[in-house]
């Protein structure tokens, strides 16, 4: 099992896949060179071993996001060297980068994003009041208030927004600790002007889950089993757990959603 005995730290891996393709790539180049003295362009090459470098990534474990940076990569160092790109340049992305993925190489948890028809599952899902049950496809019942819903690791703020227009009467919290993610959520609340949605930056391990009908978290597999012990002490009775993708060992989920989209999205839901 590969993933199992590489080292935890996706970088490590990204790197290894790298040199491992790189080492082949160029190798053959040289002997190819020294052979039949046939000289592939150099860019060619570069391209060739960012494509090995994705596949050997992904066979490595790592996750999907992973594949555009391993294409590129190659090639962008060959270019920024040889049209001398200054230094300070890196410095500038290598922070954008640590402050959208600041929970991936800690948590294991990248940003990526509920789609659409992700977000209209999520909504046909919701309890129309508070502490009811039921859910909008269950009840014809639309004019009662005060569905409680949080997403944990909010990210842009998508789903909080999203289900903040469809339900007015529901109220949203978000909660994400990546700065830069955070910081665009905030803005798009600003400019979009709900007022049933609260914005918190941290940890929402630090956060209670007492107050919540319903919780939602797209994060990895990684705090999954943390987190349903979390929901199982602090979320009250009847409430709702729902994961998108992610489901927790030796917890078989009390129900499970397919969403008609083209990664086949599974949300996992569990009545506390
Ligand atoms: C896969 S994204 C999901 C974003 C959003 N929920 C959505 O569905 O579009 C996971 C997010 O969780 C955030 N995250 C991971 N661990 C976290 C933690 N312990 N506390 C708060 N946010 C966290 C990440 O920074 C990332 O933005």
């Amino acid at each position: 099992m590969i993933q199992a005995t590489w080292p935890r730290l996706p970088l490590l891996r990204a790197l290894a896949a790298q040199m491992a393709t790189g080492a082949v790539v160029f190798g053959s180049a040289f002997g190819l060179a020294a052979g039949v003295e046939l000289r592939p362009p150099l860019m060619a090459l570069l391209a060739l071993q960012g494509i090995g470098a994705a596949v050997l990534g992904a066979r490595f474990g790592l996750a999907q996001w992973w594949i555009p940076i391993q294409l590129v990569l190659p090639s962008a160092l060959a270019v920024a060297w040889l049209w001398q790109v200054p230094e300070w340049i890196f410095l500038v992305l290598f922070m954008i980068l640590v402050l959208v993925f600041w929970n991936s190489a800690r948590g294991g948890v990248p940003l990526y994003l509920s789609n659409p028809q992700t977000r209209a599952a999520l909504a046909a899902l919701l309890p129309q009041e508070a502490g009811s049950g039921e859910t909008a496809t269950e009840s014809k019942n639309k004019n009662k208030p005060g569905v409680r819903f949080a997403d944990l690791g909010s990210g842009l703020g998508g789903p909080v927004l999203d289900l903040a227009r469809r339900h007015p009467d529901g109220h949203f919290t978000g909660i994400e600790s990546a700065p830069l993610p955070f910081a665009l959520a905030w803005l798009r609340l600003r400019f979009a002007g709900l007022a049933n949605v609260k914005l918190l930056f941290g940890d929402y391990r630090s956060h209670g889950l007492g107050e919540y009908d319903v919780v939602y978290a797209f994060l990895s597999p990684v705090p999954m089993p943390d987190l349903f012990d979390k929901a199982k002490h602090e979320m009250k009775s009847g409430s709702l757990l729902i994961s998108n993708t992610f489901d927790v060992p030796g917890h078989p989920a009390d129900e499970t959603v397919d969403v008609a989209d083209r990664r086949q999205t599974r949300l996992y839901l569990w009545r506390m």
